[in-house]
């Protein structure tokens, strides 16, 4: 890429009234993927409202990095606040370092094999039961791997049956209540509906769930690596920072959201990648049938398997699950030459630089081996925003990609995979996540 002056433009297309949100709603990756052709930092209208994108990924660089001057604050941060509390991801740049200092044991190298055993496990037991010609409706079953897998690594590693099913229920009412909750103004949130009392005892057996396992851990038992027992162990001791059982009931809620929709996404379309492209299908066969021979993928095969790695990031670049992000600008600046007062809303998506010709040459090809190291040029360092970056990038990065190259290399290594009528690829309308439709894939053996 060229080096960076910056130029602001305008979205054409504003609809009376709504502006671009319809834009948003419903057609998300042309939209948000079209804009750069209009700036570097492009204004939207969303209804009354007017919000700004970053399509430069130095320009979103420079915003990512200086977390201060741009917060996590503003009225969707406190609707965030208010319903799922105050975690990692949700707490503004006051209380962000104390937080993430915290919950960083969970994601550190070392924790890496015990939480990769927890997904093992899950994608066997997952896997066990499909048969050769049977269909498979992809979303719901890998939103349960991806939950389960979280669960247990979040929580606790050996939840009983009785307690993942509570975590199951809460969590499908939580993710199906939680957009309207979003918007619905605080008086109204708290009226005795039927939506928002589904909603408060959801999380209320998922919270009452969080402090039990934790009271268990409190007593000073050897900590088993779970999110929630690496917090409990440090309130057995004497230190002052320790959490309070909200605030452990907060990280776990907050751990949970970031991680298990985000990862079961991924694989759905992943697998929608292998279906459009066989070519790419029969390399990750090959690799996943040299390494693996028809087992499910270990934790220590990860860096036999280039290729399937490869695949994911490639899926990751097109189809990032977080794709709209906002921040509020703190103190008067100018970006691309555009001078922003404080309480300006900027918008982070991933499609809006992952898309770039210039960063990404063929943008809308699906192509694998651009992320090869041998790539002559390698794709711009601050082009690939999937997992953010600064101070509060994705700390799951790894997590993420392991259970996803886990599940994708031990499926391919056994199945293949065919499109079955009433598949529908469009993103689902309003949804936090950017998830197919409907995936329905017929099985046959490799
Ligand atoms: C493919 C899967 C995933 C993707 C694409 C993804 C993407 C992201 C992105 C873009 C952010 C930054 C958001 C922002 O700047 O506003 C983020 C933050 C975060 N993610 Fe992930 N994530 C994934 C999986 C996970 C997993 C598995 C976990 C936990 C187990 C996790 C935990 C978090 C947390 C706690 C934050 C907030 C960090 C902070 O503010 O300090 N994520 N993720």
């Amino acid at each position: 890429m060229t080096s960076p002056v910056f130029t602001a433009g305008t979205a054409p297309g504003a609809l009376p009234g709504a502006g671009h949100a319809w834009h948003l709603a419903y057609r998300p990756v042309d939209f948000l993927s079209s804009l750069h052709a209009h700036g570097d930092l492009v204004e939207i209208r969303l209804g009354p409202r007017r919000a700004h994108v970053l399509c430069h990924p130095e320009l979103l660089h420079h915003v990512l990095t200086h977390d201060r001057a741009f917060d996590k604050e503003g009225a969707m941060f406190e609707r965030l606040r208010d319903t799922v509390g105050n975690g990692v991801g949700t707490c503004p740049y006051a209380d962000h370092r104390r937080q993430r200092r915290q919950v960083q044991p969970f994601f550190l190298p070392g924790q890496l094999a015990g939480h990769a055993r927890v997904m093992e496990e899950e994608i066997d037991a997952w896997t066990s039961s499909w048969r050769p010609g049977q269909v498979l409706d992809v979303h719901p079953s890998v939103s349960r791997l991806g939950l389960r897998v979280a669960a247990r690594a979040v929580i606790r590693a050996d939840l009983d049956a009785a307690a993942l099913e509570t975590v199951e229920r809460s969590f499908e009412t939580v993710l199906g209540l939680m957009p309207r909750q979003l918007v619905l103004p605080p008086a109204m949130r708290r009226l005795p509906t039927r939506g928002n009392r589904r909603y408060r005892h959801a999380m209320r057996d998922l919270r009452a769930l969080v402090d039990r396992v934790a009271a268990y851990r409190d007593d000073g038992a050897a900590p088993a690596g779970s999110l929630v027992d690496l917090l409990a162990l440090g309130r057995s001791g004497a230190d002052p920072a320790a959490m309070d059982g909200t605030q452990i009931q907060d990280q776990a809620v907050s751990m949970l959201l970031a991680g298990s929709e985000t990862s079961a996404t991924t694989l759905a379309w992943a697998l929608v990648r292998l279906t459009r492209h066989p070519e790419a299908g029969e390399r990750l066969r090959a690799e996943a049938g040299a390494v693996l021979g028809g087992r499910t993928a270990r934790f220590g095969d990860l860096p036999r398997l280039p290729y399937t790695s490869r695949v994911l990031t490639e899926t990751l670049r097109l189809h990032p699950p977080g794709w709209f992000f906002p921040r509020k600008v703190t103190t008067e600046t100018t970006l691309a030459g555009r001078r922003l007062a404080p309480g300006t809303i900027l918008l982070f998506s991933p499609l809006a630089v992952q898309y770039r010709e210039d960063a990404f040459p063929r943008p809308r090809h699906f192509d694998p081996d651009r992320w090869h190291p041998d790539r002559d040029p390698a794709p711009p360092r601050n082009a690939y925003v999937t997992f953010g970056a600064g101070a509060r990038g994705c700390p799951g990065r790894s997590f993420a990609l392991n259970e996803a190259c886990l599940a994708l290399a031990t499926l391919a290594g056994r199945w293949r995979f065919e499109a079955a009528p009433g598949t529908d690829v469009r993103p689902v309308p309003f949804h936090t996540g950017l998830r197919p439709r409907r995936l329905l894939l017929r099985l046959t053996a490799a």
